[in-house]
């Protein structure tokens, strides 16, 4: 994987998106615990920063208010050493990120997760269907250059372990050529 460079950052801001259930917040966790870059959990975030408003009865869950959310986390974004963990991707400006990872799963595995979680319904069905159609891809696709959107299976241990192991190298390979252009 090519590292893209931004020489401001002292350390990369990566993006894991992807559907809910595929795997994002797990991932993220293995990958802060390793690198010790900072997992902002933006669902978490924008409940304890007061980012949501209204609220949507089919899907059971709060609107975002991405101005407040961005504004709040600019300071940080600019730091560099972050990585985001959300299931969508485009209202993110797209200079914060030297990478973006989306997790994907299979209809199978996501509609056990998700079941597990209690989802049901619409909000089962819409989030199965939103895998099926690679819909956060596409939407990762359109808002990123496409050489920084790789794509990543988390259906099983061996492959969590596999992708922590390729986002570990792509963070050495951004350290390394970090160093060079010095
Ligand atoms: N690679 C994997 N193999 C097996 N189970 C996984 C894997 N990744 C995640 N899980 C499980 O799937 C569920 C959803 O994972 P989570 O990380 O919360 O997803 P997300 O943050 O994308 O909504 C959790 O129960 C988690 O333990
Ligand atoms: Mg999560």
């Amino acid at each position: 994987m090519a590292a893209p460079q931004n020489t401001d950052r002292k350390a990369p801001n990566i993006l894991v998106t992807g559907t809910p259930g595929v795997g994002k917040s797990t991932l993220c966790s293995k990958l802060s615990e390793l690198t010790g870059l900072t997992w902002l959990d933006i669902s978490k975030i924008a409940k304890d920063h007061d980012c949501l408003e209204g609220f949507d009865e089919t899907y059971q869950c709060s609107y975002l208010d991405e101005d407040k959310l961005l504004d709040g986390l600019e300071d940080t974004m600019s730091k560099g050493g972050n990585i985001v963990d959300y299931h969508s991707n485009e209202f993110f400006p797209e200079r914060w990120f030297d990478a973006v990872f989306v997790v994907r799963s299979d209809n199978t595995t996501l509609y056990d997760r998700l079941t597990s979680r209690g989802y049901t319904g619409k909000k089962l069905e819409d989030n199965v269907q939103c895998e099926i159609f690679q819909t956060i891809l596409e939407e990762a696709k359109s808002s990123y250059r496409e050489e920084i959107v790789h794509e990543m299976y988390s259906r099983t241990p061996e492959e969590l372990e596999e992708n922590v192991r390729n986002i570990c190298g792509w963070l050495e390979g951004w350290f390394r050529d970090k160093g060079e252009s010095n």
